[in-house]
């Protein structure tokens, strides 16, 4: 097969491509992506001189590129995963959310539809998206496949209205493709921006750790390899036109969650034990944040036969251990535009 994944230079997507060169040898894998802040070539070192990997730089919503990349490689399946992925920048640049995921979408469907449409046999067009299309619940219930859609950010947004294109492109031109929805990741090779490595790092430099609102949202964890597993599962096996929920079964509170990763940080930094506490500093609420996201994963586990590995402590562990051996990377990061991002963010309220 020969394999067009964008976005692969990001968190989500490095690990999908490193998954797909190595456990598939046979395949050409070619991962487009911008390098926007949160892509990074650093994150896929050790595969870039594979013989089945071919990275080109460009971006998604330029459709002479894509038509060429179809022509020259001539993919039988697409990965999408790229788009701009942080709720808190979506607050101050929506449009550039629905340049991306919207716009930048749209294109790569109607490319794939034309490079196609002959014969829609053995091609997929395997669209990524988040629990968040679903809105919030409450204190109790989960998000199955069959939940409406109600999105409150200008992220969730983007990317709900993107899954409802993949959907119409299925329907009115008979592109074949499937949806998963997953909950909150991490791992190694995530940006600084969202709550856990945003935390470490903090955590590391002894910085303040900002709790928005009174730290009661709820998340469902998933470390990202179990996530990039999922992918390559339902990318094989998913149904034509279907969409299959991911998740972890592991939902948290941010301030439980973060009094774990504080004392998990303490042991390992050899500090004492609850120092972290006196860094946790409640600030303004997110605006339209949503309360709780849950994700009933059964019918991915039902019909696909796939469940997460990793146990939250141990993925956690093995998280803290990363970024605190890859220091270089984080600091390679976080310097020039990001310091701009966080003074915005988080000193100029
Ligand atoms: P990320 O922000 O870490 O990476 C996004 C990647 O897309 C980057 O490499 C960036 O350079 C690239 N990109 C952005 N705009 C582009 C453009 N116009 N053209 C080409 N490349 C472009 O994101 P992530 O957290 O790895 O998320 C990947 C996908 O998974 C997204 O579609 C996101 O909505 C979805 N998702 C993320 C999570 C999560 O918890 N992070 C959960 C569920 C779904
Ligand atoms: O649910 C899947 C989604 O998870 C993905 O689609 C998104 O791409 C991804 O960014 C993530 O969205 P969240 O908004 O849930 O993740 P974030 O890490 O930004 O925030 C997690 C929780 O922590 C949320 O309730 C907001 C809170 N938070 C976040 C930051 C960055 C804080 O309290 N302080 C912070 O500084």
């Amino acid at each position: 097969m020969k394999v067009l994944i964008t976005g692969g230079a990001g968190f989500i997507g490095s690990h999908v491509v490193r998954r797909f060169v190595k456990n598939h040898p046979d395949y050409k894998i070619v991962n487009l992506d911008n390098l926007t802040y949160a892509g990074n070539l650093e994150n896929l070192i050790d595969v870039a001189k594979e013989t089945n990997y071919i990275f080109e730089k460009g971006d998604i919503q330029d459709q002479n590129l894509i038509e060429q990349l179809f022509q020259n490689y001539q993919f039988d399946g697409v990965i999408h995963l790229a788009a701009e992925s942080h709720v808190d920048r979506s607050i101050s640049d929506p449009f550039a959310f629905a340049r991306t995921n919207i716009i930048g979408t749209m294109v790569l469907l109607h490319v794939s539809v034309n490079a196609w449409k002959d014969n829609f046999e053995n091609k997929r067009f395997y669209h990524i998206s988040t629990d968040e299309v679903y809105g919030s619940l409450g204190e109790s219930g989960f998000f199955t496949e069959e939940t409406p859609y109600d999105p409150n950010s200008p992220y969730s947004a983007s990317k709900a209205s993107s899954d409802l294109f993949v959907r119409a492109f299925g329907e009115t031109y008979g592109l074949p493709y499937v949806i998963s929805n997953c909950s909150n990741n991490y791992g190694p090779n995530q940006f600084p921006e969202k709550l856990i490595p945003l935390f470490i790092n903090n955590i590391i430099h002894k910085r303040p750790l900002p709790v928005y609102g009174k730290g009661e949202n709820t998340r469902d964890w998933l470390h990202v390899e179990d996530h990039a597993n999922a992918i390559d599962v339902v990318f094989h096996q998913g149904k034509n036109k279907e969409t299959y929920n991911i998740g972890g079964w592991n939902e948290w509170k941010n301030i439980d969650l973060i009094h774990l990763l504080g004392n998990l940080m303490d042991n390992k930094l050899r500090r004492k034990s609850g120092d972290y506490q006196r860094l946790i500093t409640y600030v303004k609420d997110r605006p339209g944040h949503d309360l709780r996201y849950a994700i009933d994963a059964s019918k991915i586990a039902k019909e696909l036969g796939w469940k997460p590995k990793y146990t939250f402590e141990e993925g956690l562990q093995q998280t803290i251990d990363w970024y605190l051996s890859n220091s270089e990377w984080l600091s390679n990061v976080t310097s020039g535009a990001y310091q701009d991002y966080y003074k915005n963010q988080y000193l100029d309220q």
